[in-house]
């Protein structure tokens, strides 16, 4: 069927059907200004704020139902209606499967949350969530005839853009802290990625490509400041209530860099509930962002009562991912956890790296700092009250805890010598043995 949005006071037309795109426009985040999606854009021209896609959800609403995403195969590309590609089956993929929403029954008890579940993103290629956003970002990059791209990255972004860059054929310049984990650094570079490390944290990677897109006319592929990598993300959301029926948790705790996992998520269940593809009168979920201790700005400009963070002072974290100390999407994320009367939690990393622990030993899930802070969120927030026994929580593990080789709990094994007979099961812990982060 054939349909004309405007699109900046242009007719865009297009033939739109079920398992299409029904992507018509960009639309600035602060200003409204409206673009055409079928060019290259950074930041909104006007307002240098954050551009999102925006669909032809009257015209999806009419066409298509969930019997539709039902029929397609599991994974984030049955949603695709609501992703901006406009040739789905040319997709640069690498096999992004639904992730497990998984129960665990003794963090449920240890927490304190019956209703506890766990969506683990350490399953997708590159062992995080960020495959989602790079699958759609690189996809569409090429869609729109892009050659090289470049991104500051807390470091698990770059892997993922590295590897999808790499599957695509684009060059792909990635620049990160020298202080991300080795395994991930090492996961870029070896995708071709050009890896560059520097000093500091993922702002002075910003303003190093910044700077080098400016001067070579690569296109930046920056945390917002390119408008597909959060409809990736948004996916989370959409496998998350298709996992549960189509209705969402009361509960969703993110643990929050970029944010845009969370400002996806949140975009996501917006477009279902306009779409009336939930049930009637169901509120959005209250939405957690977790953050580690040592590097908190929406924490802290949450509870300032704030709409923009300010610049944490000396970012410190062994949670690489949440190492952002200005995210560029503050407004929307303080605006997505006003607005569904959430909250932002701090956790230290040493709880981190106990949860870390706690969720490898007490369901064999070796989860990411990241996930550990959300899980330590969650945890917290039931003991204060602020989640109700009977709610249901679905917690983001965003990748897998395999990354951080030197932060991975659990005791030191112990060696034989050669001849020599082992012990009782379980002797091992007993005997007090020394761990391997040396507690
Ligand atoms: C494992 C992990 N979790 C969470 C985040 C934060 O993601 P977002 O930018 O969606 O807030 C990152 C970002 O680097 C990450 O690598
Ligand atoms: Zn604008």
């Amino acid at each position: 069927m054939e349909h004309r949005p405007t699109v900046g006071g242009l007719a865009a037309r297009r033939c739109t059907t079920p398992g299409m795109s029904y992507l018509t426009q960009l639309e600035c985040a602060a200003c409204g200004r409206r673009l055409d999606p079928e060019r290259q854009w950074q930041l909104c021209p006007t307002c240098d704020h954050p551009l999102l896609a925006r669909y032809d959800l009257d015209l999806l609403g009419r066409q298509a139902s969930l019997t539709d995403f039902d029929r397609r195969p599991p994974g984030m590309w049955r949603y695709r209606d609501l992703l901006p590609l406009r040739e789905p089956e040319r997709a640069v993929s690498l096999g992004e499967g639904a992730t497990p929403l998984l129960q665990v029954p003794r963090l449920a008890e240890r927490t304190g949350i019956p209703g506890l579940l766990v969506k683990d993103e350490g399953t997708l290629p590159t062992g995080t969530f960020k495959a989602r956003g790079a699958a759609v970002g690189v996809s569409r990059a090429v869609e729109l005839g892009v050659r090289t791209l470049a991104l500051p990255t807390a470091g698990n972004a770059g892997a993922a853009w590295a590897a999808y860059g790499a599957r695509a054929g684009l060059e792909v310049v990635v620049v990160m802290p020298e202080t991300t984990p080795s395994v991930i650094r090492r996961e870029a570079a070896a995708c071709g990625a050009d890896l560059y490390l520097v000093p500091g944290s993922i702002a002075d990677a910003g303003a190093v490509v910044a700077d080098g897109c400016r001067r070579y006319g690569w296109y930046d592929a920056s945390t917002l400041k390119e408008p597909y990598r959060i409809e990736g993300k948004k996916t989370m959301g959409f496998e998350l209530a298709d996992q549960l029926g189509w209705r969402l948790p009361d509960v969703v705790v993110y643990p929050t860099g970029g944010g845009v996992g969370l400002i996806g998520m949140w975009k996501g269940f917006q477009e279902l509930r306009a779409l009336g593809w939930l049930p009637a009168g169901s509120p959005m979920p209250r939405f957690v962002a977790a953050q580690s201790a040592g590097c908190a700005p929406v924490v802290r400009a949450f509870a300032e009562h704030a709409e923009r963070t300010r610049a944490w002072e000396e970012p410190a974290t062994f949670a690489a991912g949440v190492r952002v100390p200005k995210p560029l999407g503050d407004f929307l994320m303080l605006r997505a956890l006003r607005e569904t009367a959430g909250t932002a939690v701090a956790i230290p990393d040493e709880t981190i790296a106990a949860t870390m622990e706690l969720a490898a030993a007490a369901e064999g899930m070796v989860v990411c700092p990241e996930g550990a802070a959300a899980l330590a969120a969650a945890a917290e927030l039931r003991r204060e009250g602020w989640i109700g026994e009977d709610q249901t929580v679905a917690v983001f593990n965003t990748g897998t805890g395999l990354l951080y080789e030197d932060s991975l709990p659990g005791r030191a094994p112990s060696r034989l010598r050669a001849g020599e007979r082992l012990a009782a099961a379980g002797s091992q812990g007993a005997a007090g043995r020394p761990t391997a982060r040396g507690g």
